[in-house]
């Protein structure tokens, strides 16, 4: 199995820098290929602008998605960006290491995502497709991804009526931009009270997630509605059940 890490953390001595190190041991023991992109120390540029696009289509205004489109078709595509874009073609499983800021992933691997998960290339909705690629018909189909995180918090309170609030829910957004792309998302690995508990629970998380990442070949997907689930307002056909916490019926 190719493997790709994305491993968000500016310190290497950190407990995200420890986990990266673990999975790349697991993988390569298990026989599998590994690449990093280190993003704190790749210095990856993490705004979109118009320093992305030196050729542009439309010099008046900058419209982002087609200015990717255009790129991406053209050839174009900023250097930085399309050295991403092919290490995530080469990959069969794509890890993203990073630490829980603000219930979110940190601005670096969000920017990464905006600018490398780019319109043309990891999905295409605009009038110049016959057909729209998003999905599971995104253009990552066929790969697998896997967010690996760690938290202050403690597991209970990112349980649906705690203090943090259902980290399903939280998860959702990086969840499903990940699947607009086409993977196919497998249950994440999150590292909870990383700050408390010392070293011996640190290495329990280590050790834990080495086994994890030894079986990630047999681990089963997450489940996500299918194109066919909805109709042409975007809404859950009458009679599908939500599976997911983005479709999630409930009431405040
Ligand atoms: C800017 C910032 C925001 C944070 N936000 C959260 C948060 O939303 N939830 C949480 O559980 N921990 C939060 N933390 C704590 C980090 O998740 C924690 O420091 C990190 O997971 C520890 O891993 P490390 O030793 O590899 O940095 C935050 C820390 C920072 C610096």
């Amino acid at each position: 199995m190719k493997v790709f890490i994305v491993y968000a953390h500016p310190e290497p001595k950190s407990f995200n820098g420890a986990m990266k190190d673990r999975a790349l041991l697991a993988f390569e023991r298990a026989g599998h290929e590994v690449k990093i992109s280190d993003l704190y120390e790749m210095k990856f540029k993490c705004t979109i602008d118009g320093d992305d696009f030196p050729a542009r289509a439309n010099p008046v205004q900058l419209q982002i998605p087609f200015e990717q489109e255009e790129a991406y078709h053209s050839g174009s595509t900023a250097a930085d960006i399309l050295a991403e874009q092919q290490k995530l073609i080469w990959a069969d499983l794509i890890l993203f290491q990073f630490p829980l800021w603000l219930y979110s992933q940190p601005a670096i691997l969000k920017g990464w995502m905006e600018r490398v998960f780019s319109s043309g290339f990891a999905h295409e909705v605009s009038a110049r497709s016959d057909a729209r690629r998003w999905f599971e018909k995104g253009g990552l189909r066929g790969r697998r991804a896997l967010l690996s995180f760690t938290c202050a918090g403690a597991a209970t309170a990112y349980e649906p009526t705690g203090r943090h609030g259902d980290i399903n829910r939280i998860l959702w957004p990086i969840h499903n931009a990940l699947r607009y792309a086409g993977l196919d998302i497998l249950p994440p690995f999150i590292a909870y009270s990383v700050l408390r508990g010392g070293d011996a629970a640190r290495l329990e998380i280590l050790d834990r997630f080495e086994a994890a990442m030894k079986n990630i070949e047999i681990a089963a997907p997450l489940g996500f509605h299918g194109l066919a689930d909805y109709d042409d307002a975007h809404q859950l056909r009458e009679g599908v059940v939500p599976m997911t916490a983005g479709q999630w019926r409930g009431s405040l």
